[in-house]
Parts: structure tokens; sequence; C-alpha cells
């Protein structure tokens, strides 16, 4: 009778720890729309979710799968073996070559994305924002705001537009801010479980500041660094740290512009602002890091350049070289548009060993932007692939932390004035009071679920040649995440050694991206 008992009882441990383990996980309502793979509808009352997750005991590892096929973050579960196969593939972790480590990742609270999450119902805007941002989410902890508006905004302001008004005396925050995105923000830092990392970028400053009148076309500030319009361009970002914290909301970082190079080309079609990588090294020195000392905020970190990699390493070089500017940098913002046409190597990697004193961040990334691939494509699973093999390639390359754009869309890929429309990880359908969740919503995930602030990257070698792509961290608990991705269409198997437990067979399908994590000790 006793040991009837003993059983029962430990059958109900048993029970209870498998209820336990699925709480909080819900699985993806899938729709196919027309492309290789489908979105996961969610509404006010349902979202598919893997819930927090808790890596098992010593000795045994998780997995969460994502594929073309359908499945997404699928929860699985084995045991670490002694021996290896000494077969096939072999990836070996390596704790001793050591790298950067994260801050984190996240995307763009634009004018567009505020208006779209909006546009839902109370509660299905709470679900959308608990995705993101909450501990059963995919732990978002960095959000880009842009200062006033750019291409995803309904109409062209800045928050200075009164001609002449040197000294900011009209100042002042748009209904954009206060009704939109500074509520939502505020929202979304209630339900992280950490303060949110805010990044502040503008796309133009103020007409009357600017060589060209306009918010739009080729133009940049008139006068020179040190001159008035550059002091009051300085005061304008203050301005707005300032207008920011009133409501609680400071500011990890900004950047010195969105792409100053758009700046630069006739009649470009939406705010630019131009810069000369010169002129924005002595702005930093004169204007930006001397306000920014003196000011409230002197601990909000400068990055420059947001823009695309392929003005590296000429761009960082002439800013970082200078030391007047230098000490008041922190670090290098990149965009991945374009990315293939320079090699993460000769880009990010000769920045890192130029310059290891500042780090590399990814402040933006969208799919659909490109006139050959426009727009929303629902259940793409190509774009979910375009992002893995950019995040993978920017983490080996010494990148920090990677910042989508738009947190939210329309079915269009708007509102966005100049229709410059592409895609979001999350489509909204007001009509319908649904959102969809783009197949790279999870590619976002796969990355930023798992690879918490202060996860250091580590080694990771193979045995043979592979087309895998991967990218292995140690995350602060000392636990092991293991991130591949492939992009073939032929299944192979392969093992994980980690000498600190053993090893892990694997396969990765065909078309699919793998989070492997395991503890330790
Ligand atoms: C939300 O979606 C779930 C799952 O598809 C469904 O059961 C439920 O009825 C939906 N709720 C609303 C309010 O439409
Ligand atoms: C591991 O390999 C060793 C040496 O080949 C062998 O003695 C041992 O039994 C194996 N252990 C397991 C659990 O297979
Ligand atoms: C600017 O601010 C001043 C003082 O607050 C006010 O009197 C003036 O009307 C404002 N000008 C504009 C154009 O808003
Ligand atoms: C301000 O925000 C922080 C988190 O960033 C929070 O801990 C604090 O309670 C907030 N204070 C107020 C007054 O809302
Ligand atoms: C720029 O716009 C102006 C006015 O619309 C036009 O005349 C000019 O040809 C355009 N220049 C270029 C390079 O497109
Ligand atoms: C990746 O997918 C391809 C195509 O299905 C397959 O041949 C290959 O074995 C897979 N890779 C791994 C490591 O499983």
């Amino acid at each position: 009778f006793l040991d009837k008992m003993a059983s029962a009882l430990l059958a109900l441990v048993l029970l209870t720890a498998e209820v336990t383990l699925s709480k909080g996980t819900n699985q993806c309502v899938a729709r196919n729309l027309g492309h290789d793979s489908v979105v996961c509808e969610c509404n006010s009352t349902y979202c598919d979710s893997v819930g927090s997750v808790a890596l098992p005991p010593l000795g045994q590892y998780s997995s969460y799968l994502s594929s073309m096929a359908g499945s997404r973050l699928e929860a699985g579960r084995g045991r670490v073996r002694v021996n290896g196969t000494g077969a096939g593939l072999r990836l070996t972790v390596v704790p001793d070559q050591k790298y950067q480590k994260i801050r984190g990742f996240g995307g763009a609270m634009t004018d567009a994305a505020a208006i779209n999450i909006l546009s839902l119902s109370a509660g299905t805007q709470e679900q959308l924002l608990r995705q993101y941002f909450s501990p059963e989410g995919i732990g978002y902890s960095v959000v880009r705001v842009p200062m006033a508006s750019c291409d995803f905004s309904t109409r062209l302001y800045t928050y200075a537009d009164t001609p002449g008004d040197y000294d900011l005396d009209n100042f002042t925050l748009a209904p954009e801010d206060v009704k939109m995105k500074i509520p939502l923000l505020q929202r979304a830092q209630a339900l992280s479980p950490r303060p949110l990392a805010l990044l502040a970028s503008a796309w133009s400053a103020p007409a009357w500041m600017k060589t060209n009148g306009a918010l739009i076309g080729k133009g940049s500030l008139r006068g020179r660094p040190g001159g008035k319009e550059h002091k009051t361009w300085a005061q304008y970002y203050i301005r707005f740290l300032e207008e920011y914290a009133k409501y609680n909301l400071t500011f990890w970082a900004l950047t010195t512009g969105n792409e100053p190079s758009a700046g630069h080309i006739t009649n470009y079609s939406f705010q630019a602002l131009g810069f000369t990588p010169e002129e924005q090294r002595d702005w930093v020195a004169l204007d930006l890091g001397p306000a920014l000392h003196a000011s409230s905020h002197p601990r909000t970190h400068v990055l420059i350049l947001d823009d695309n990699r392929l003005l590296l390493p000429h761009w960082a070089k002439v800013v970082l070289n200078d030391i007047h500017a230098g000490r008041f940098i922190h670090g290098v913002a990149v965009h991945w548009y374009m990315d293939w046409l320079v090699p993460a190597e000769t880009s990010l990697g000769v920045i890192h060993h130029l310059y290891p004193e500042y780090y590399l961040f990814g402040t933006e990334a969208c799919a659909g932007w490109s006139p050959l691939d426009r727009g929303v494509k629902l259940g793409s699973w190509d774009r979910a692939e375009q992002y893995a093999h950019d995040i993978i390639g920017d983490l080996n390359h010494h990148v920090v932390g990677w910042t989508d754009w738009n947190l939210a869309l329309d079915q269009s890929g708007g509102p966005n004035w100049v229709k410059n429309f592409v895609d979001s990880p999350v489509i909204v359908d007001a009509q319908r009071d649904v959102f969809y969740k783009q197949p790279h919503f999870y590619s976002m995930a796969h990355f930023s679920k798992f690879l918490w602030e202060g996860s250091q990257r580590v080694g990771v070698s193979a045995s043979q040649t592979t087309e895998l792509e991967y990218t292995g961290f140690i995350r602060p608990d000392g636990s092991v995440v293991l991130i591949v991705l492939n992009r073939s269409s032929s299944v192979i198997q392969f093992e994980v050694r980690d000498l600190a437990v053993g090893f892990i067979s694997s396969t990765a399908p065909a078309r699919s991206l793998l989070t492997l994590a395991w503890n330790t000790h």
C-alpha cells in the first residue's frame, strides 16, 4: 500500500511538474495567406506564446524550433549524452574564446507603429505589447524612438517649427508623442521586467535651421559646427530628453541623426539631415558632446553613424580618430540595408579591431524595403531567414544589439506619408481586431528571448565546413545558448559538444531556425 501511495504521490508530483512546464504556453493559430509559410493570428483573448522559459536541470537541454514548414518556437527537450557519435558535423562550444556582451534587442515606436497599435481594441493592444515586452513575450529591451516626424508619420513636423526660435522657446512635443508614443512606451515599460533601453534618433532639423529650408530633400544645417544652428540643434536633443523625462521616460542613448547620407541625395523624398563624417565629428566635439555633458542627462550614450555599414570603416575612422569627438561617443550604430554589398568583417570587424572601446549596435532593419521585394508579405519565411542571417552575421562581428524598425504596421505596410511601405514582424488588421505575427517575429524571438543583457558571445568551432550559420553565448547565469540557422533545403544531423556537460545530438530541419539552451551547473 505504501509503495502504491508513494508511486501515486510521485505521479502527482510529475503531473504537477508537467503542468508547471506548459503553463503560459499557447500554440500558434496558423493562417496561410499565400506565401511560403504561415502567420500566427492573435486577438484580444488569445495569442501563441512559449511563456517564460526555465531551463531543465543539468544533464538536459531545451530546444526551440521555427521552420518554413510551420513550427513556431516549438519547444523540445533532450538528454545531454556522455559520448559523442564522432560522425558528421560537430559544433564545439569554446568558452575560453570570449567576445562582446549583449545589450539587447528591440524595435521602433514610430508614429505609424503607435497609430497601428492604438487602432486595436484595448485588449488586443495589451496582447500585442505583452508579446514584445512582458516576461512571457519575446524579451524586447530596446525601443528606438524617432524624434518628431519621419517617413512613418502621417504629416511633416518637428518640435521647433517656429522660424528663428534659436532659444527653442516654442519647443513642444507633438500630439503624436503625448497622446500616442509616450502612453504606449509607459505601458511597455510597465510590462517589462527591467528598465527599457530607449534610443532617440532625429530625422530632420526644423526647416529654418537648414540650407534647403525644408525637412525633405538635400540639405544640412546652416553654418558650421560651433555656430548657432549647430548649437541649437544640440540643445534640441537636450530638450527632447528633458521633455520625455517629465513622463518618466529616460533615454539610454541617442544617435547623431538618422541616415546622414540621405541628406546628401538630391530631391531625397522624405525627412533627412545631411552630415559629412567631418561635420558630424565637429558637431559632436563642439556642440552635442559639451551640451549633453552640461545637461541633466550627462550619462546618455552617443551613437554615431546610424546609417548603413557600407559607410564603414571610413565614416567611423573620421569621427573616432578625433579625441575631442571620441571622448563623448560610446558606439557606432548601423542599419542593415544593403549589407550584402559589404562583408561584416571589412566593415564591423575592422571598426571593432581599430576602436575596441566603442561598441557596435544595430539600430534599424526591415524587410520589404527593396523595390524588387516591396511591402508586406504575410507568412514569408524568406524574410525570417533574412533577419536571422543578418543578426547572426552581426553578432559574430561584435554587434551588441539589434533593433528592428516599426513595431507594428498595417496590412499595406504603413501608414507612411511618402508611401515608403515596408514589412513588420507584427501586422495589424484593425477591422477584425487581430494582429498577425510574421515569421520574422520569431526570428527576432530566437535571439531576443534567450540572449539577455550581459550574455557573452563565445567561440563555436565547426568540425567541417557547413552551410549552417550559428552563434553561441554564455548567459550571466552560466547557461549556454546556441542559435543555428539552416537556410538550405536538406536535413543534416549534427552534434554539439560542450566540455562542461557533454554532447547534444540535434537536427536542423530544412529552412529552420533553432535555439538550443542548457545549464552548465
Ligand atoms: C480569439 O482567438 C481564439 C483562438 O483562435 C478564439 O478561440 C477566440 O474565440 C477568439 N476571440 C475573439 C474575441 O475573437
Ligand atoms: C562512452 O565511451 C566510453 C569509451 O568508448 C565507453 O567506455 C562508455 O561505456 C561510453 N559510455 C556511454 C554512456 O555510452
Ligand atoms: C512662441 O512662444 C511664445 C512664448 O511662449 C508665444 O508668445 C508665441 O506665441 C509662440 N509662437 C508661436 C509661433 O507659437
Ligand atoms: C519611473 O520608471 C521606473 C522604471 O523605469 C519605475 O521604476 C518608477 O516607478 C517610475 N516612476 C514613476 C513615478 O512612475
Ligand atoms: C529634383 O526636383 C526638381 C523639381 O521637382 C526637378 O526639376 C529636378 O529634375 C529633380 N532632380 C533630380 C536629380 O531628380
Ligand atoms: C539543413 O537543411 C538541409 C535541407 O533540408 C539539410 O540537408 C541539412 O541536413 C540541414 N542541416 C542540418 C544541420 O540539419
